[in-house]
């Protein structure tokens, strides 16, 4: 690819593809070896001595995760990328890139219950502190919870299942009033809704499980580094990063690096030594993936506000928590962030708790009962009994996770369908009894055309029109 701007779609297909000198593949090699050859033993040296770029071990670099690292650095408008085998793996490189025994971490209460459990339970083991802000609108929180041995936040775009955007701009300005990086996790944005980096961020981390790879037959993650922080200014705070290095001939990290010391020390001293390396085979599935991604994120968006839209108009449901309609708290941050969708990713509540919850997903036929997200297939699930049980019931009322709360990952299929089969769910909830009953509802879905009417006889009706490019005009359930 040349060196002028492309769009994203030209991005996500071309960018950083380096040609195949051997062969001249058109779609990158998988390069399934542990270790490379050395020609001689001065290659070999040198190579160890980080003087000749070539590889050496697959844990220390692999041709295929590098040309993954490439494109995503670029998608994010990132300066470099570690390709890791999870979302999870993301996380903990970035934050033990930063982080030592003795610091602490403030992040958002809405974040993913894995990444909280990694900092308490892993990283708290170690010695490292978190408090979590309630309510991650408010920035004087933000500002509050900070300590002198503060060392970073952390929060994500889009938090599940509430889909309570973040004010990316307001919570790094906070961090860097506290002379501290912002590390978002922008798996459920990706960056074709939102690049965190243009918004202030320092470091972006993906589980690449989910929207990146969409097909969801491999897990992955990835770290980005923006290249912005300024991790000398305070040296005393990053001492690994700014002390005197034996391996690097008594330079510290930034003396020899500059604005890439973060992410040098990650791989380097941080990935791979833990080893979260990725198969090159799940490397070359997550790009085929992001070679769709544009196209996959806007019709997921747009699947999920005509069924969030549905939604809301169900006497059943009590709310919907979905930035992309008007009536959401977040709706004013969702414009301003999300101007291509709100993502598909978000909740509903139904009122009948845990009883109507039951039956609507047990009705479900097209929405698989699994937990997964951003995959091209539907997916429907009950946090409270699920990703939630862990937590005491006031937890998950301070949350919002009511027991009628259901999770929708909505797919990229004929929205028509979708909201049929979500009709199945409420026809159900008549015929049991459970919940408000909603004799005669009428869903008018008018914000992209598509209207479904849920009959008294507790079945749908009729689909009269659809999402534009599904071309369903009327259907008979
Ligand atoms: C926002 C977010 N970040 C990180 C993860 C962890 O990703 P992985 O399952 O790839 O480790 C998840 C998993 O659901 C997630 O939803």
């Amino acid at each position: 690819m040349t060196d002028e701007a492309h769009g994203f779609a030209t991005e996500q297909v071309h960018g950083g593809f380096q040609p195949d000198a051997g062969h001249g593949a058109r779609v990158p090699a998988i390069h399934m070896s542990s270790g490379f050859l050395f020609d001689d033993f001065d290659q070999a040296r040198d190579r160890f001595a980080g003087t000749d770029d070539g590889y050496t071990y697959t844990r220390l670099g692999n041709p295929t995760n590098a040309d993954v690292e490439r494109r995503i650095a670029l998608l994010e408008r990132g300066t470099e990328s570690i390709l890791v085998g999870s979302g999870q793996a993301a996380a903990t490189i970035a934050f033990l890139g930063i982080l030592q025994a003795g610091d602490h971490v403030v992040a958002a209460r809405s974040i993913y219950e894995g990444t909280k459990g990694l900092l308490v339970q892993n990283l708290g083991r170690l010695g490292i502190e978190v408090d979590f802000v309630a309510d991650q609108r408010d920035l004087d929180e933000w500002a509050r919870q900070v300590r002198p041995n503060t060392k970073a936040f952390f929060a994500e775009t889009i938090p599940n299942p509430k889909n309570d955007v973040l004010d990316i701009t307001g919570v790094a300005d906070t961090a860097h009033r506290a002379g501290v990086p912002l590390i978002v996790d922008n798996t459920l944005a990706t960056p074709y809704l939102v690049r965190p980096f243009e918004h202030g961020a320092d470091i972006v981390v993906h589980s690449a499980s989910k929207f990146l790879s969409g097909h969801g037959a491999g897990l992955g993650g990835v770290v980005v580094d923006g290249g912005t922080f300024d991790w000398s200014a305070s040296p005393e705070r990053w001492v690994h990063l700014t002390s005197p290095e034996r391996s690097l001939g008594g330079e510290s990290y930034v003396d020899r690096y500059g604005s890439r010391a973060f992410i040098v020390f990650a791989r380097d001293v941080v990935a791979s030594r833990i080893g979260p390396t990725p198969s090159p085979f799940n490397s070359f599935l997550l790009r085929q993936g992001i070679e769709t991604l544009s196209l996959r994120v806007e019709r997921h968006s747009a699947n999920a506000l005509a069924v969030a839209s549905f939604l809301e108009q169900q006497p059943e449901v009590t709310s919907v928590d979905y930035a992309g309609l008007a009536s959401s708290p977040f709706h004013d941050l969702a414009q301003r962030y999300l101007p291509r969708g709100a993502g598909s990713v978000f909740a509903f509540t139904l009122d009948g708790g845990e009883a109507a919850a039951r039956t609507f997903i047990d009705s479900v036929q097209l929405f698989s009962r699994m937990t997964h997200l951003g995959d091209v297939r539907s997916l429907i699930l009950h946090p409270a009994t699920t990703t939630h049980a862990g937590k005491t019931p006031q937890e998950r009322a301070d949350q919002g996770i009511d027991d009628g709360l259901i999770r929708l990952s909505v797919g990229i299929e004929d929205v028509a369908d979708l909201v049929r089969d979500l009709a199945r769910g409420f026809a159900a909830l008549r015929g049991s009894g459970v919940g408000a009953g909603g004799v005669g509802a009428v869903g008018a879905v008018g914000a992209v055309g598509l209207e479904a009417r849920v009959g008294s006889d507790s079945e749908l009706a009729s689909l009269e029109h659809a999402v534009p490019g599904n071309h369903v005009i009327a259907e008979e359930l």
